[in-house]
């Protein structure tokens, strides 16, 4: 709850009818931005779960990644929006609700047999997670398990990304 309770909806964004769960008011608060990362970082000091690299979805996932990679002595990773970074890339492209964006990750972003944790703010549709596990597994990465602060299971991402076989690890959810 007291990860839940700091995260602010606001109705109607960005269009009538979705309730928009606003993580900045969760991460303002110094305590609640402590409290995220220590419970990530707990999980991952007790559950044994094996990676070597920790991978960012442009922008939120930059904020949580940046602060795992520091407590869990990781390297980072970016995956960012197309044209942003500088050395050679692979891409992938995903569905939005109209049309689609693409992400890119640099190719040489790490070994082949890395394992990874990939790490976002929220899960909806999946659509962003899934292209950046598509874009780990494009340069022979090995995707350990995915983190988000809030997981919004009716959109139905939890159940498209397990259905593929990932393992997910999120701090709270909505309805
Ligand atoms: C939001 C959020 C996740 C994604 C989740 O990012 O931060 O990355 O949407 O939605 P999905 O599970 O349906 O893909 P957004 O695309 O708004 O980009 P931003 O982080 O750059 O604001
Ligand atoms: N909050 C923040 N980002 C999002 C949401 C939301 O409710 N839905 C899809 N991306």
């Amino acid at each position: 709850m007291a990860i839940k309770s700091r995260i602010r909806t606001i109705p109607d964004y960005p269009k009538k009818g979705i309730m928009f769960r606003d993580i900045t008011t969760l991460l303002k608060d110094p305590v609640g931005f402590r409290l995220v990362i220590d419970q990530f970082t707990q999980h991952y000091l007790e559950n044994g779960v094996d990676f070597d690299m920790i991978v960012g979805m442009e922008a939120r996932g930059f904020i949580i990644g940046g602060a795992l990679s520091y407590t869990l002595g990781k390297g980072f990773v970016p995956i960012r929006k197309p044209g942003k970074l500088p050395g050679d890339v692979v891409d992938q492209e995903y569905q939005l609700e109209y049309g689609t964006d693409k992400v890119e990750m640099h190719i040489d972003a790490f070994e082949k047999g890395t394992r990874v944790l990939l790490v976002d703010d929220l899960l909806a549709t999946g659509g962003t997670a899934f292209a950046g596990g598509a874009l780990v597994e494009k340069v022979g990465g090995v995707i350990a398990e995915m983190a988000f602060i809030v997981n919004l299971p009716d959109i139905g991402g939890q159940k498209k990304l397990e259905g593929k076989g990932y393992k997910l690890f999120c701090l709270t959810e909505f309805e």
